[in-house]
């Protein structure tokens, strides 16, 4: 006797079948309870060269991310199977797309679309190469970090942020070349933030340029943004791996970094930065300067006569310090 909610079990045999065979794209659940959403979405991915099944799950406005080996996908599986609740379970794969749709009364509403003939990839090298970002699948990246919004779509707010960071990563795509992609590879990003680029610059090096052993830091010395960062870090499922530290970079210390990195790090923290990279004895240090507000104390016209066109425009003045 099957019990309220309970989906009939040739049509859990039949999802589970599809879940595992070659075709599968994804799997989306969505339940409302007390008036709050409830969705859970699995689908394959390939990090770091290696397939792990993605499960994303969005309680409300929080998002929470998982990357799972092949092995632990039964039992994640079964969990979404086991839901309690009116849900709609959405799965989709090369061939075709399957919906149930269980009633408050829980009763299950099943349909089947008609054959197709999808293209299924997981590979990253598929997906379009042109921005860093979007050279892996950067999708639960930019929603944790709000870039993006709960669809998927880049907000306008932070369309400025995106660019950037993409930007930069271009720069990291140009210039660190690892000789050996499984050793161990340190990143500090100094004056991090809200850790936008701090998270993009682990997914990266991990997916899209097959780095084995990443880790990266993140140093800001104030404590808010760097508890948000932190929570992120747990949303992605990459606390061990993305670290942060609050403090004055003046104060880290560390033994060896492979690549130092800042974006916007105010003041004179771009120069702090820098002399982190020597002191970690750092192979790459890549920077993009900040306001620079301590020289531009130093850069009265007054005593600089010859620039005295450049330095009398505060925008001016600010460009030419950051040069
Ligand atoms: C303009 S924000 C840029 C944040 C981030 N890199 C980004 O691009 O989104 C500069 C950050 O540098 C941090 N910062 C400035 N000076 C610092 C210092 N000496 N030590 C640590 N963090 C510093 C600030 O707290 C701030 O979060």
């Amino acid at each position: 006797m099957m019990e309220k909610f309970e989906l009939d079990p040739d049509l859990q045999e039949e999802i589970r079948a599809k879940v595992f065979g070659d075709g599968f794209m994804k799997l989306v659940q969505s339940v409302r309870r007390g008036g709050v959403n409830f969705r859970i979405s699995l689908r394959p991915v390939m990090i770091g060269g290696e397939k792990r099944f993605q499960a994303e799950m969005v309680d409300g406005g929080n998002v929470q991310v998982k990357n799972l080996a092949p092995g632990d996908v039964p039992a994640g599986l079964d969990e979404i199977l086991a839901q309690k609740g009116a849900r709609d379970l959405h799965l989709m794969c090369g061939d075709g797309d399957l919906h149930v749709r269980v009633t408050r009364k829980g009763r299950a509403h099943v349909s089947r679309s008609g054959k197709m003939e999808r293209k299924v990839s997981v590979l990253p090298h598929d997906r379009v190469k042109n921005l860093p970002l979007e050279a892996f699948d950067s999708s639960a990246l930019l929603r944790v970090t709000g870039i993006a919004d709960g669809s998927g779509a880049i907000r306008a707010s932070m369309r400025g942020k995106y660019n950037q960071v993409n930007e930069f990563l271009r720069m990291v795509a140009g210039t660190v070349k690892p000789a050996d992609p499984e050793a161990g590879f340190v990143a500090v990003d100094c004056g991090c933030g809200k850790a936008y680029l701090t998270l993009a610059l682990y997914f990266y090096l991990r997916s899209a340029m097959g780095l084995k052993r990443v880790s990266v830091i993140g140093v800001d010395r104030r404590g808010d943004v760097i508890g948000a960062a932190r929570k992120m870090a747990e949303q992605l499922d990459v606390s061990d791996e993305v670290r942060f530290i609050e403090s004055d970079l003046a104060k880290v210390e560390l033994e060896k970094a492979n690549l130092v990195v800042s974006l916007h790090a105010c003041d004179t923290a771009t120069d702090e930065a820098l002399a982190k990279g020597v002191e970690w004895k750092a192979e790459y240090v890549l920077s993009a300067p900040c306001c620079q507000h301590e020289l531009q104390s130093h850069m009265s016209k007054e005593r600089n006569a010859d620039f005295a066109g450049l330095l009398r425009q505060s925008i001016l003045r600010e460009r030419f310090a950051t040069f």
